[in-house]
């Protein structure tokens, strides 16, 4: 048997190791708490499980869906994008119903990348990002994201061969796993990079609704010239906390669109409808829900960012996202503190090196954890030492 050079020469999974150390310390009886993943622990609003259930019984919603979703649903996509954001979109033309924003992400290398193209991808950033473009033969080129640059990439700094071979431009804001927000003149500003080069943007904005201080992020798509250039991947996993029930949307360009429908119908049937109904329920109906999960989340926030920082660790207070992002002590890289962290205190956290080089030297927190457990677990983080602080002194 002779597995692709594609599969072959993928990465390794940078979190292997850390999540092998979970796994062995949960089978020797020992209690681990996880601020590792970014899945929203409260359940889906009950108005949308009910309406999951009403649709689940209807032998209507039994059968194949369409790959472009149920019309309704585009509408609702619409309907909600010109309430929170003032866009304007062509449902049939300029949205796609996604099963969950990974797997479209994943596919859009396939629309654009040809053996050797190039996609520009935030480094750190998420993975999917780099790994869609190796599986489509394509070659990521790392854009730094820095903390005195506000983790923006400095679109300038791209060298002139790099761009002749670019043919995507990947954008994440609020940003996993930094925290990092962009506002309108940066979106502004890269809308016209693109024009320049030639680039197709793909702005991933999962994480618009969750956000702190009444702090209101923005789409891509209110750039001036947005939809000439590029689309913005959304979803309902993070506002509406639907991670389990897979549903995500594409919007904008209607070339871009049209392409990923393309490559989609011949891959996957769309999204379950009993799930289209849930997903209209949730963008039609009341929106008090991610209001109440972020008052949750920004006091998790409070208390994550106060504990870090009596440890040492320089962390912001993040305005939206579901993630701080702290420097880790000196002496430490990301992998040796993620694992004295699980070692001495039995936490995990995830290894900013897993988000690229330039994630080294940070690990990411998830909000994502239970009251209960978040209590106990900030309470071991206090517990934590820094051993090497004395190594480097008596050196
Ligand atoms: C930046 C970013 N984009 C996309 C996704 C995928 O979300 P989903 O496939 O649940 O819509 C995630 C999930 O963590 C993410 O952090």
């Amino acid at each position: 048997m002779r597995l692709s050079k594609r599969v072959e020469n993928l990465p390794p999974y940078l979190f292997v190791e850390i999540i092998r150390k979970i796994a062995e310390k949960k089978a020797r009886g020992e209690e681990i708490i996880s601020f590792a993943i970014g899945d929203p622990d409260i359940p889906t609003p009950p108005h949308i499980i009910e309406r999951l259930c009403e649709a689940a019984r209807d032998p209507a919603n039994h059968r194949y869906p369409d790959v472009d979703g149920l019309p309704e649903l585009r509408w609702a996509m619409a309907g909600w994008y010109q309430k929170r954001f003032g866009v304007s979109l062509d449902p049939d033309k300029e949205i796609l119903p996604l099963i969950g924003s990974k797997e479209g992400i994943a596919n859009m290398a396939t629309c654009f990348m040809d053996p050797g193209d190039i996609a520009l991808v935030p480094d750190p950033g998420y993975p999917t990002y780099a790994m869609s473009t190796l599986l489509a033969s394509g070659r990521p080129y790392y854009l730094p994201l820095k903390a005195e640059r506000g983790f923006l990439p400095d679109l300038e700094a791209i060298p002139e061969h790099i761009l002749q071979k670019s043919k995507i431009l990947w954008l994440n804001y609020p940003n996993n796993p930094t925290g990092a927000v962009a506002d309108l003149e940066f979106f502004n500003k890269a809308v016209k990079f693109a024009e320049r080069h030639d680039l197709a943007i793909c702005h991933d904005g999962p994480y618009t609704e969750v956000a702190y201080d009444g702090y209101q992020p923005v789409s891509f798509m209110q750039a001036e010239g947005a939809k000439e250039v590029g689309v913005e991947f959304h979803s309902l996993s993070k506002g509406f906390n639907m991670t389990g029930w897979r549903v995500g949307m594409l919007v904008g360009n209607a070339m871009m669109v049209n392409a990923l429908m393309r490559v989609k119908s011949n891959l996957d049937s769309g999204i379950p409808q009993a799930i289209q109904y849930a997903a209209i329920e949730a963008l039609n109906g009341p929106q008090d829900c991610i209001r109440e999960h972020n008052i949750i989340y920004q006091k998790r926030r409070d208390l994550i960012v106060g504990v870090l920082n009596k440890m040492g660790l320089k962390a912001n207070l993040p305005k939206a996202s579901l993630y701080v992002w702290a420097k880790v002590p000196e002496g430490y890289n990301s992998a040796d503190f993620t694992a004295d962290l699980l070692d001495q205190v039995g936490v995990a956290v995830t290894p900013g090196a897993g988000y690229g080089k330039h994630g080294e030297g940070h690990v990411r927190l998830s909000l994502t954890v239970p009251d209960a457990a978040l209590v106990k677990g900030l309470s071991r983080l206090a517990g934590w030492r820094n051993t090497r602080r004395q190594i480097l002194k008596k050196k």
